[in-house]
């Protein structure tokens, strides 16, 4: 029997409900000479300023319980550049592409959206990356501010961005760096995002034994995989719950297609892979491959029938 793997996040159809997650598959670029892109369900950009940005000094990434930690601190080539140079070769290559977008302050999401916008038709969305860890950084906790930890700041910048986004379809990156995410997915859909994307990574430390000094130059840095995985996938879980008519794509920790299932399953309409592209940029691709039988495992035909399906009656 043929499985469907269709799906849709909010007015956004997807042939598959894999893509690559935000600063792990490069600029989206770089890999199409490796990867078959345009099979993923969609390729999320690096995240992109209005300006180039240099990011944060070495040491950045840092392996830590199972997973990793970075601090890379969003470096990008500016937002004009990646559309000059890599938007027309992921859109020649046949790839759904969602660029990824960030700023300090509510002006710079105007800015670098009005520039996305002047190529929105080729897009298949936004995604407004309001939760980033690794800015200001160092141990003070204040210049760690993020615009997705307070609902009316995460809603000013998405009403400022979908002002100027017209009908590209604005995602919101959410934070798991709180108790509960749901009065920013609340904030972030009445503003005008179709979809909330859940999460970013989480704010953790590596301290040097021998040095007793953190590892990164930046003190800390973001948890991503297997250890996030719990995390994302219960906020998921919430949001779905609370917030049923939003629609939730789940990131964190994914690195097979059992994994996909859990997400689908517990309210997300669509994934994304992150820190696994990393160790292996055909990583989404192997794990799509792996998705029917998956899907047949836990007696489905469709991702549309698998999604939610953790909350039985209670949705
Ligand atoms: C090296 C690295 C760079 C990242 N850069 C970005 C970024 O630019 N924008 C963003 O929204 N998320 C960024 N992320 C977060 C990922 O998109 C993803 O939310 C997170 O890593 C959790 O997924 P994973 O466990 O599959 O890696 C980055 C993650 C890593 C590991």
């Amino acid at each position: 029997m043929r499985r469907s793997l269709e799906t849709c996040v909010g007015s956004v159809r997807l042939d598959n409900p894999v893509m690559a997650a935000s600063g792990c598959f490069g600029t989206g670029a770089e890999l199409l000479g490796t990867v078959d892109a345009s099979r993923l369900g969609a390729v999320v950009t690096k995240s992109m300023s209005a300006q180039p940005w240099a990011g944060n000094p070495p040491p950045r990434l840092h392996p830590a319980a199972g997973g990793m930690l970075n601090a890379v601190g969003l470096q990008n080539p500016g937002v004009e550049r990646w559309i000059a140079d890599a938007m027309p070769r992921l859109v020649d290559a046949g790839v759904r592409v969602v660029a990824s977008i960030w700023g300090h302050t509510v002006a710079d999401f105007e800015e670098v959206a009005a520039a996305v916008a002047a190529v929105g038709d080729r897009l298949a969305a936004v995604e407004v990356n309001l939760s980033c860890p690794n800015l200001g950084g160092g141990g003070d906790a204040a210049s760690r501010h993020m615009f997705a930890h307070d609902p009316a700041a995460t809603a000013a910048v998405i009403a400022a961005a979908t002002a100027v986004l017209g009908s590209v379809p604005v995602w919101a990156k959410l934070s798991p760096n709180v108790v509960t995410p749901v009065p920013a997915a609340e904030a972030a859909a009445s503003a005008g995002a179709e979809a909330v994307v859940l999460t970013n990574t989480l704010i953790g430390l590596a301290i040097d034994a021998r040095t007793l000094r953190p590892v990164l130059a930046n003190g800390t840095g973001g948890l991503s995989g297997p250890p996030l995985r719990p995390v994302a996938l219960r906020m998921v879980y919430e949001v779905a719950a609370a917030l049923p008519e939003v629609p939730v794509i789940g990131v964190g920790g994914i690195s097979t297609a059992a994994h996909v299932v859990e997400y689908l399953a517990a309210g997300a309409a669509a994934v994304q892979v992150g820190a696994a592209h990393l160790a292996d940029p055909r990583a989404g691709l192997r794990i799509l491959a792996r998705l029917p039988k998956a899907l047949a495992r836990c007696g489905r035909s469709s991702v549309a029938d698998l999604v939610g399906a953790a909350h039985g009656g209670r949705r």
